[in-house]
């Protein structure tokens, strides 16, 4: 068993794939050849993308997972391992942003960010992690933001659980080695459903706004995350960020 170059035939776990950039991504990837296994809540669009995949000719399967639960992610892996013998890629992109200024003290929402974002990508490492390292290959894609270089008001905890998707990926890539990939994907304004799990609704309304005005396709990142996969074993892309032309 070894790793490749390029995207075909790899084995991808995309979390977070029933909409927005995990979808992206997956229709990408698949197009382009690889082996897809799809994770997140919402198992009804996972059944419906799959079947979409199939009937153009490519292969995926998928799994319901909840990436609050770490055995989910660790059933999400094992599918992968056990449907295609090994396991190319973790893309963890799974992430939720209601943004609200602190004073509003939607605790809630401040908790499901940092299980999401933070506990979720930790679960997807502690899952791929072992596998990566008995196969000798391996690759993590983390989805960070803009958002993870900088804060501005609204966006304290989100950019928060971005910052340290970033952080995490980097001690990653320093303990990885020298057989283990560690890409950072840093977005800026996708158009997505993202916007929809703002519940403060002046802010819903000036993001909507925003995504209609500026907001670009998320087949932009999906295109960022094929570049780095498809590079050669011993050429990791570290980070990329793309984002908006008009994005200030
Ligand atoms: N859109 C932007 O402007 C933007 C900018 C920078 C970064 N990002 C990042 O990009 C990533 C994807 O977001 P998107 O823009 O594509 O938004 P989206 O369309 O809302 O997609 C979010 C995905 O995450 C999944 N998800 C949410 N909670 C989950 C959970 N507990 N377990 C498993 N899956 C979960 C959702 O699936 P289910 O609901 O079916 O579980 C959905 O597939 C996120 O990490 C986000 O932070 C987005």
């Amino acid at each position: 068993m070894q790793t490749s170059s390029g995207i075909k035939d790899k084995v991808v776990v995309i979390t977070g794939a029933s909409s927005g950039i995990g979808e992206a991504t997956a229709l990408l990837l698949a197009e382009r050849g690889a082996k897809l296994v799809l994770g997140a809540r919402r198992s009804d669009r996972l059944k419906a993308l799959a079947d979409r995949i199939a009937a153009a000719g490519g292969e995926a399967t998928y799994a319901p997972t909840d990436v609050k639960r770490r055995d989910d992610l660790s059933n999400l892996v094992k599918l992968a391992c056990e449907r295609y013998g090994k396991l190319d890629v973790l893309v963890n992109n799974a992430g939720v942003g209601p943004i609200s200024p602190l004073d509003d003290l939607r605790v809630e929402e401040w908790e499901e960010m940092i299980d999401i974002n933070i506990k979720g990508v930790l679960y997807g490492i502690a899952a791929a992690l072992p596998i990566f390292r008995k196969q000798g290959f391996g690759h993590f894609v983390n989805t960070a933001s803009t958002a993870g270089h900088k804060t501005v008001p609204n966006q304290s905890v989100y950019s928060g659980t971005k910052f340290a998707v970033r952080a995490i990926s980097e001690g990653l890539r320093q303990e990885a080695g020298d057989k283990l990939r560690v890409t950072i994907i840093s977005p800026g304004f996708v158009r997505t459903d993202f916007v929809e799990a703002v519940t403060n609704p002046e802010l819903r309304a000036q993001l909507a706004e925003s995504r209609e005005k500026f907001a670009i396709s998320p087949d932009a990142i999906a295109r960022a995350i094929a570049f780095a996969i498809e590079q050669p074993a011993d050429i990791d892309v570290n980070e990329i960020v793309v984002r908006p032309t008009a994005q200030g």
